[in-house]
């Protein structure tokens, strides 16, 4: 079992004495699956001590969002975690100390797509990211391409504030039928889950109509997909530069097609690379 470790004085003691290995680390907000799992893996193929931080954070949900709800399976998350050294699972108090009043907002990457949809995400996930990369100072860090914006935002962090942590992206893990891992699945119920499964499949789709004819139109389709599938509303279907997410006029680089839409309750969000 990883040794739980709860505040930032404590990970750095324990962290110390293991410097002449390399450190990787992995955060989490918890209600881990096999795609956090593949991010240990990540983790451990580049690095002799690992560590997961579990940590459920609060500026990252605006009010509205399912803060609350979000699943918190510590024991469960301890025992998928047998074999990594340390998990960091601070409380809020340790991580936004009275008084709190310094947010780190990222511009570049973050700007449209989740930001148009959900404003506050991005400063809560460069903040929280900025505090664990600086509390653990790993050699590396582990982020899934399923939250491709996510890792943009976090490698821009890293570079813009001169973090000696490497940023590795890992390859989204998918289920049989293609719909990517993510802890909200949770909240889907049977009829939703098999809308749910279409997504991967409209990217696919539209990647196709892109190769085809103009992006836009591809877009538009992928929108159409989405609705005609049974997802309730869609947020964004668009197809941008993969490196930066600018916008593009043609498929004269490596692009990523991302897509967000919401089933009932639950949002779900997916990329794929052109
Ligand atoms: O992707 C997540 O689980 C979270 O956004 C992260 C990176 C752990 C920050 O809270």
């Amino acid at each position: 079992m990883p040794k739980v470790i709860a505040t930032v004085a404590e990970l750095r003691q324990a962290l110390a004495p293991l410097r002449a290995g390399r450190v990787g680390m992995v955060p989490t907000m918890g209600a881990l699956h096999d795609g956090h799992l593949s991010l240990v893996r990540a983790a451990k193929a580049v690095s002799g001590t690992v560590v997961v931080s579990i940590f459920v954070n609060p500026t990252q949900f605006a009010p509205h969002e399912d803060f609350d709800a979000y699943p918190r399976t510590l024991d469960a998350d301890l025992a998928k975690l047998g074999d990594v050294d340390f998990v960091f699972a601070p409380s809020v108090r340790e991580m936004y100390p009275e008084g709190y009043a310094t947010t780190i907002t990222v511009g570049g990457p973050s700007s449209g797509l989740e930001t148009d949809f959900r404003p506050h995400f991005f400063a809560g996930v460069a903040t929280v990211v900025g505090k664990l990369l600086i509390a653990a100072l790993p050699d590396a860090a582990i982020f899934g391409e399923k939250d491709y914006q996510q890792l943009l935002v976090v490698r821009r962090l890293a570079r813009d504030l001169g973090l000696p942590t490497e940023i590795v992206g890992a390859a989204i893990v998918r289920e049989q039928d293609g719909l990517a891992l993510s802890s909200r699945n949770a909240y889907l119920s049977a009829e939703e889950r098999k809308v749910a499964s279409r997504m991967n499949l409209v990217l696919k789709d539209t990647i196709a109509i892109a190769r085809d004819g103009g992006l836009r139109a591809a877009e538009g389709a992928g929108v159409a997909a989405l609705k005609a599938a049974g997802f309730d509303s869609v947020d964004y279907v668009a197809i941008r530069d993969a490196a930066t997410l600018a916008a593009i006029e043609t498929l004269d680089r490596p692009a990523r097609v991302l897509a967000a839409a919401r089933i009932g309750r639950t949002r779900l969000i997916d990329n794929m690379a052109l």
